[in-house]
């Protein structure tokens, strides 16, 4: 069975009075269940090695001081943090997500700071927003499935960005833009996922002069910037053109993606709009998690903790490039990502991981076949994407090999 067919195969409950033909709205034929949930569903069977999914391991999460933290945000603020509470985010988080931002070049009052239910929350709120049926707006090729699952309800039509080794490549950018008049552009700069990419500082700024010069709006989605395992940081797409980008983040990677806790910075106008979509969609992000987030970062909990999440994630990406240089057969190359969760694999010409998906769960092991991340129906499909980030380094080293024996007898 290929992953199309797993899709495919009673995702959706079956609806024997046929009222689903009479009541669904047009655009929800534009969604789709994420291909990564259903990868998810079939990877997560015992006994599989799943370098399938997104998730951080959850050695990296603060359980140990989450008591205090509790109790720090219980005696600070009460009762308060047990109420509803702003749309624009719980004003002390909003505050210190402005000093958090200030470290990364995105120099932002605490108004200017919105509190978001996870970065997804943005993706949403500014598709919203933004689109109308037939809308255009660019992204990178491959891109966040995530994020296309949030486009489409809005029924967009997408301009695939061409993409190198140093993610999207700045003059196809002004090419489309001097083509097609485009709502905003979708680039996630750092360790991109898929692909593990880091656009480098020569094409951050060429893509900055080209949002100016073309006066279109940027959504810079920067989630794993803090997961940075070698070489320094660059500055952010928003320091360069701030009057053009949404720059946009999350906790998720660095606290609890369980506790859904994002946060923006954009132009007036458009922040604006995104709060009035937000309070139509859940009034406002859980106070409890904000407040128990607050402590977290103000009280120094988060700058203690990084350094044992990039401890455990550096050697698990080292063993993830070496095995692949060991096991892999040739014909195949991938990403040398600094940072980040994702390594993306490539193999020659008629490749078809998608088919070959069903066999890797035979030899309990779980990828996600590349063709789900492109907006382009049929490109990817020689593709994978494996994650590091949940798996220990031996299970990676055991898994890359039982992938490595199926990719060369599929290829030979
Ligand atoms: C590029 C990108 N954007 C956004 C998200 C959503 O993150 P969250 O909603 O947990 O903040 C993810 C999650 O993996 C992601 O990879």
């Amino acid at each position: 069975m290929t992953l199309s067919e797993i899709e495919t195969g009673g995702r959706m409950p079956s609806d024997t009075s046929n009222l689903s033909g009479k009541v669904l709205a047009t655009r929800t034929k534009g969604m789709s269940a994420s291909a990564i949930r259903e990868i998810l569903k079939v990877a997560s069977q015992p006994g599989i090695i799943s370098l399938a999914g997104g998730l951080p391991a959850p050695e990296s999460f603060p359980v140990a001081i989450m008591p205090e933290l509790v109790a720090g945000a219980l005696e600070k603020y009460g009762a308060a943090i047990f109420q509803y509470g702003p749309t624009e985010g719980f004003p002390p988080l909003r505050e210190t997500i402005a000093g958090y931002l200030d470290e990364r070049g995105v120099t932002a009052s605490s108004d200017e700071v919105i509190i978001t239910t996870g970065s997804q929350q943005t993706l949403d709120a500014v598709a919203k927003v933004l689109i109308s049926p037939g809308d255009r707006i660019a992204v990178e090729s491959p891109t966040y499935l995530g994020a296309i699952s949030a486009f489409n309800p809005y029924e967009p039509r997408y301009v695939a960005l061409e993409s190198d080794d140093h993610g999207v490549i700045p003059e196809t950018l002004d090419r489309a833009l001097r083509k097609h008049f485009i709502k905003f552009v979708y680039l996630i700069p750092n360790f991109q996922n898929p692909s593990g990419r880091t656009i480098p500082l020569e094409r951050r700024i060429a893509i900055a002069d080209i949002v100016r010069k073309h006066n279109v709006l940027l959504f810079e989605d920067d989630p794993y910037r803090a997961l940075r395992y070698e070489g320094d940081h660059l500055p952010t797409i928003w320091s360069l053109a701030p009057e053009q980008v949404l720059h946009a983040g999350t906790l998720s990677k660095v606290l609890s993606p369980g506790m859904r806790l994002g946060f923006f910075v954009a132009p007036a106008w458009l922040r604006r709009w995104i709060v009035l979509a937000k309070q139509g969609i859940d009034l406002h992000t859980s106070s409890l998690d904000q407040a128990i987030a607050c402590e977290y970062i103000a009280g120094g909990y988060l700058k203690r903790h990084l350094p044992s999440i990039v401890k455990l994630y550096r050697p698990r990406l080292k063993a993830m490039l070496d095995s692949l240089q060991e096991f892999f057969p040739a014909g195949f190359s991938w990403s040398r990502p600094e940072g980040g969760m994702f390594v993306w694999a490539s193999g020659p010409e008629g490749l078809d991981t998608d088919k070959l998906y069903a066999k890797a769960i035979e030899r309990k092991v779980a990828y996600v076949p590349g063709q789900y991340f492109f907006t382009t129906p049929g490109e990817g499909s020689n593709t994978m994407r494996l994650n590091f980030s949940n798996v220990d380094e031996e299970s990676i080293a055991r898994g890359i090999k039982l992938l490595a024996s199926l990719m060369a007898e599929d290829i030979c």
